[in-house]
């Protein structure tokens, strides 16, 4: 399979497409919407991107995966859907999140628990097949209960499991995330052989360095700052909560959430036909 990045500078966010030249079929992972905060509106120049390089190489689409519901930017899953087709896909863990979040937005009415606004809901070990490849699921939660890798030949994309070696992992702060379970789904990855190529789902380079999106496991289980094999469980712990005690709630934690467990949709317009994104006052500090 080739593999094709887009890194959205705005958040950091890596895209990837997966595709088969022999059988023209593709995947693309962890797409994003823009969106500004300030006037409501989206923009879909990332979301363009992908589907210029998809038409250019007339590829079919066969899936539009979600390595986790991100707190951090907007998925375009329903956008690039409604362009290229393909399903979207997520962790079957998604209700769990969905059982946290649709009662603080009370979003019930567009926001279905069973996770049924997604096509398909993965479990652990789960395959998926395109073209001549197989794409293996690997359920691991820590950041966030739903958190999925995606195993493919020689790659795998692990969302925010991992980050670069320098960078460490992501945060495990957020409702349903333990560093505890972060770790050991870590130490699940660090089973497969060196050799794979880990590619993270954002980076945040230290400064000075440009930004990158793949190491190999080798270097993830050598180097990284927080998680190398040398680090112990308790350790882990230790680190990955002093770091996430200070952290800022993300920009668009409230909106991304929202929209993001509905697989990218924006729900049901009102009776003027807005639909809205809704920031409940003082809602976070009730949690
Ligand atoms: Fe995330």
């Amino acid at each position: 399979m080739e593999i094709k990045s887009f890194f959205d500078t705005r958040t950091a966010t890596l895209t990837y497409v997966l595709y088969e030249s022999a059988s023209g079929e593709a995947v693309i992972i962890d797409p994003v919407l823009g969106y500004d905060q300030s006037s409501g509106m989206t923009d879909v120049q990332a979301a363009d991107e992908v589907i210029t390089f998809i038409k250019e190489r007339h590829l079919l689409v066969r899936w539009i995966l979600e390595t986790h519901v991100h707190a951090d930017h907007l998925t375009a899953a329903c956008y690039l859907k409604k362009h290229l087709g393909g399903k979207i896909a997520i962790g079957a863990q998604i209700q769990k999140v969905l059982n946290f979040w649709v009662p603080f937005f009370n979003s019930v009415k567009d926001t279905p628990l069973d996770g049924s606004q997604f096509d398909v809901l993965l479990h652990h070990h789960q395959t998926l097949v395109v073209g001549g490849c197989v794409i293996q699921v690997l359920h691991t939660p820590g950041h966030t209960p739903v958190c999925c890798s995606f195993f493919v030949h020689d790659a795998i994309f692990v969302g925010d499991t991992l980050f670069m070696p320098d960078v460490g992992t992501a945060r495990t702060d957020f409702p349903g995330g333990n560093a505890g379970i972060l770790y050991d789904s870590i130490q699940k990855l660090f089973q497969l052989p060196d050799d794979i190529k880990v590619y993270v789902g954002h980076d945040y380079p230290p400064q000075g360095r440009e930004v990158r999106w793949v190491s190999s496991l080798r270097q993830q289980k050598e180097s990284n700052i927080l998680a190398s094999e040398n680090i112990s469980r308790k350790e882990f712990i230790q680190k990955r909560q002093e770091r996430d005690l200070h952290k800022p709630v993300p920009q668009l934690l409230l909106p991304a959430l929202q929209v993001n467990l509905r697989a990218g949709s924006f729900g049901l317009p009102e009776e003027n036909g807005f639909q809205y994104i809704k920031i409940p006052v003082n809602g976070l500090g009730r949690l």
